[in-house]
């Protein structure tokens, strides 16, 4: 029995090092190293060749190293039935309340304009607001985005969510939930924060008219995925100047094509997709943990649920 590790644009002897010394008995081999298809019983994956899969004939389980999981379901040959993990990994969540922190800081407090003004030499003070008066809205409330909607609100922000059910309910975040209270919600959001993960109902769920319906000015920040918010849309709004700013780190099309106007948009920044990095230290010991439990026939934490789609 074997565990494939197919992580490609990581470090990965620290995932292997866990792996080897949690998984006594089971071969640990790094992707392309696959001598008999028929021997892997496990991986721990994140992007692989479309088509791969479907030759492990004995595939138990697929462990993804994001949470996101649509980097494995969009194989249009991915074998059928294989349960399909998400990470849930605290140094991942962590990560990225810290990246929202970071980009909401830079623009509330005005840091982004200090960054301009020393380049001229400007001593120049901008008014302070206090955060209890800057609204940011979350999309997406789930185990991530409850987390950054709640260390924002520790720093004295007013929180707003948004969410595709009512499932979610709590006094500290006030909470829009389907999409007919979309509008309310996107009113309320000076900083939009997408978190969501990409299913059907979230593909271009944010086009012109809702970032319309977002403050004049407003920060779009997408930590979620790409095609979540029209691309092309979001363009025009920056161009229009009715979104003031943007930070992305997420894309239709990754790495972002040299020739995509976002690179070279004054008020957008760009990071590589890597708001919330997996630590093979904390990552890897959930996958081990999750080969265990399938092992001894109890269920895999957090499953990837094909109904709801993440
Ligand atoms: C990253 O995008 C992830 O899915 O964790």
């Amino acid at each position: 029995m074997a565990l494939l590790v197919s992580l490609t644009d990581t470090d990965i002897r620290p995932w292997v090092d866990v792996f080897e010394a949690g998984l006594s008995g089971m071969d640990i081999r790094i992707y392309p190293d696959v001598v008999d298809p028929s021997e892997i019983e496990y991986v721990a994956a994140w992007h692989h060749p479309f088509g791969e899969y479907k030759k492990y004939t004995n595939l138990k389980a697929i462990l993804s190293l994001g949470a996101g999981v649509d980097h494995i379901i969009n194989d249009p040959e991915l074998p059928q039935n294989v349960p399909i993990v998400r990470m849930a990994d605290e140094a991942l969540i962590h990560d990225m309340c810290l990246y929202a922190l970071h980009w909401v800081l830079h623009y509330h407090s005005n840091y982004y304009r200090y960054v301009k003004q020393q380049q001229e030499k400007q001593w120049l003070e901008h008014k302070f607001v206090a955060p209890k008066k800057r609204s940011v809205g979350i999309m997406g409330l789930g185990t991530i985005g409850k987390r950054v909607g709640e260390i924002l609100s520790d720093q004295g922000f007013s929180v707003v969510g948004w969410g595709a059910s009512d499932k979610y309910l709590t006094g500290r975040i006030e909470y829009f939930y389907g999409k007919d209270q979309m509008t309310g919600f996107l009113n309320k959001s000076e900083i939009l924060i997408n978190i969501l993960p990409l299913t059907e109902s979230t593909n271009n769920l944010i086009k012109a008219n809702e970032l319309h319906q977002l403050p004049e000015g407003a920060l779009v920040i997408n930590i979620g995925r790409g095609f979540i918010i029209n691309q092309s849309d979001l363009l025009t709004a920056l161009e229009s100047g009715h979104i003031g700013a943007a930070v992305l780190d997420v894309f239709d099309v990754e790495p972002l094509p040299l020739d995509n106007p976002l690179w070279s948009h004054p008020n957008v920044t760009i990071t590589p997709h890597i708001a919330g990095q997996s630590d093979g230290e904390t990552g890897a010991v959930s996958m081990v943990e999750n080969i265990r439990r399938i092992e001894s026939g109890e269920a895999p934490f957090p499953l990837y649920d094909p109904v709801q789609g993440y």
